[in-house]
């Protein structure tokens, strides 16, 4: 992904792997900052740490997989502990109805992602200072059924946005989720209620899920030059 530091990406991945427990369930997001995480939590287990991990798409299985974490599956657990994710943005502003507040789904895997970090008691993000933000203002990524992508994009025009079918950069045509849908991202310039506009986008029949993480972080690291800084929700 563009913009953050390599070296920040790395300390707040790092971090968040320490907060992950003896016999855990971590939820494993996607994305540059989350494989940081999941790298770590991998070391960890190859000196013994007992976890389970969920992985949210194809590439963070592959990681996950690659550093010999074991994996499970949501239907095979009581629960998830904890999720590690990355975000595109990060509200970081006094407003307690916004502070916290995410842009997801910069790799189309928002859908897996929202299930995973909805379900875990612990949602943690983990970012670069580039993300955070005062507003939400980058575009919404929505997972589509292919069939409905024209009409979702009506709809999301009726709401003030501005659709594109996402495409795809090593292939011709668009861009196909792990879950076999399209990417439309909508543009609705700066976003003064991610709360409301939330409820809207998923009350469109054919949206499968939208990129807003509203009221779900409980955490975020964010890496910097020379540390972590830590917001709490
Ligand atoms: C994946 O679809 C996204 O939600 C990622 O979590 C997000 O793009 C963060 O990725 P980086 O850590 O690479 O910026």
């Amino acid at each position: 992904t563009e913009g953050g530091s390599d070296a920040a990406k790395r300390r707040a991945g790092e971090r968040a792997a320490e907060a992950v427990e003896d016999g855990d369930v971590v939820g494993l997001g996607t994305g540059s900052t989350t494989a940081y995480a999941i790298d770590a939590i991998g070391r960890a287990v190859a000196d013994g740490l007992a976890v389970r991990g969920i992985p949210t798409s194809f590439q963070s299985r592959r990681l996950a997989l690659e550093v010999g974490i074991p994996l499970t599956t949501l239907d095979a657990v009581e629960a998830v502990d904890l999720a590690i994710d990355g975000a595109d943005q990060v509200v970081d502003a006094p407003d307690a109805r916004t502070d916290g507040a995410l842009i997801k789904g910069g790799g189309a895997a928002h859908a897996r992602e929202k299930i995973v970090d909805a379900t875990a008691d612990r949602f943690v993000v983990v970012a670069d200072p580039s993300k955070l933000t005062d507003r939400l203002e980058r575009p919404i990524p929505l997972e589509v059924l292919p069939d409905a992508h024209t009409v979702v994009a009506d709809r999301v025009r009726e709401f003030g946005g501005d659709p594109t079918l996402r495409d795809a950069s090593h292939k011709d045509g668009p861009i196909v989720t792990d879950n076999g849908n399209l990417v439309l991202d909508c543009a609705f310039g700066s976003i003064e209620d991610p709360g409301e506009l939330a409820t809207r986008l998923s009350s469109v029949p054919g949206v499968v899920e939208h990129g807003l993480f509203v009221g779900m972080a409980d955490t975020t690291y964010v890496g910097t030059d020379d540390g972590v800084e830590i917001r709490e929700y």
